[in-house]
C-alpha cells in the first residue's frame, strides 16, 4: 500500500503519555469510567488506561457506520452496549478519530440520556475541518487537516490495525 508515516510510535507514546497526565491530574480524587469505541479505540485505549494514574474501571462500546469505505454513511448504530452501569460515573470516552463527527454525537447522547455524573470524549486524531456536526473533543491527541490514516487501531477495510505507526493513506487508492 502507497502510504506516508504520519505519527512514529515514538511521537504517538509520548502524546499518550502527556494525555494520561493531563486527565489525571483534571480527575484527580475521582475514579474514572474509561469508554473505549470500537474496534479502532483498541490500542490508544489499552495504552491510555496505563498511562492514568487515578482509580480507573474499563469498558467498551461498538459502534459502527453504516456501509463501508472511507468516508462514513451518517447513520450509526451501537452494535455492542456497556456492561458496567454508567449512572453517578465520570466517564471518558475514548475515540480513535472524530472525522464528521457524527459518531461521537450519537454516543454523547446515548450516554447523557443515562444520567452520567460527567462526559468528557479523548480522541487520538481530531480531523477538526471536516466536521458535519459540532461536538467537543475535551482531550485530542493530534490535530490532522486531510487525508485517510491507518495504523496504531485504525483500520481501512479493517486491515493495518496492527501498524505500531499511524500512516496516511494515498487517497487515490480509496474507494470513496
Ligand atoms: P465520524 O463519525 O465521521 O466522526 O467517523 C468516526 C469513525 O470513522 C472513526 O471512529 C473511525 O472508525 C472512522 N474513521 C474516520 N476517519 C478515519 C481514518 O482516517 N482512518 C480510519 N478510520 C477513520
Ligand atoms: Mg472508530
Amino acid at each position: 500500500m502507497d502510504k506516508e508515516m504520519l505519527f512514529s510510535p515514538a511521537a504517538i507514546a509520548a502524546r499518550v503519555k502527556e494525555l494520561g497526565q493531563t486527565i489525571s491530574a483534571d480527575y484527580q480524587g475521582r475514579e474514572l469510567l474509561l469508554v473505549g469505541i470500537l474496534n479502532g479505540a483498541f490500542i490508544f485505549a489499552a495504552d491510555l488506561a496505563r498511562q492514568i494514574t487515578v482509580p480507573l474501571k474499563v469498558d467498551f462500546v461498538r459502534a459502527a457506520s453504516y456501509g463501508q469505505g472511507s468516508s462514513t454513511s451518517g447513520r450509526v448504530r451501537l452494535s455492542k452496549d456497556v456492561e458496567l452501569p454508567l449512572a453517578g460515573r465520570h466517564v471518558l470516552l475514548v475515540e480513535d478519530i472524530v472525522d464528521s463527527g457524527l459518531t461521537l454525537a450519537r454516543l454523547r447522547d446515548l450516554f447523557l440520556a443515562r444520567e452520567v455524573a460527567s462526559l468528557r470524549v479523548c480522541a487520538l486524531i481530531d480531523k477538526q475541518q471536516r466536521r458535519l456536526v459540532e461536538v467537543p473533543v475535551d482531550y485530542p491527541g493530534f490535530l490532522v487537516e486531510r487525508g485517510f490514516l491507518v495504523g496504531y487501531g485504525l483500520d481501512y477495510a479493517e486491515q493495518y490495525r496492527q501498524y505500531p505507526a499511524i500512516y496516511r493513506v494515498r487517497e487515490e487508492r480509496l474507494a470513496k
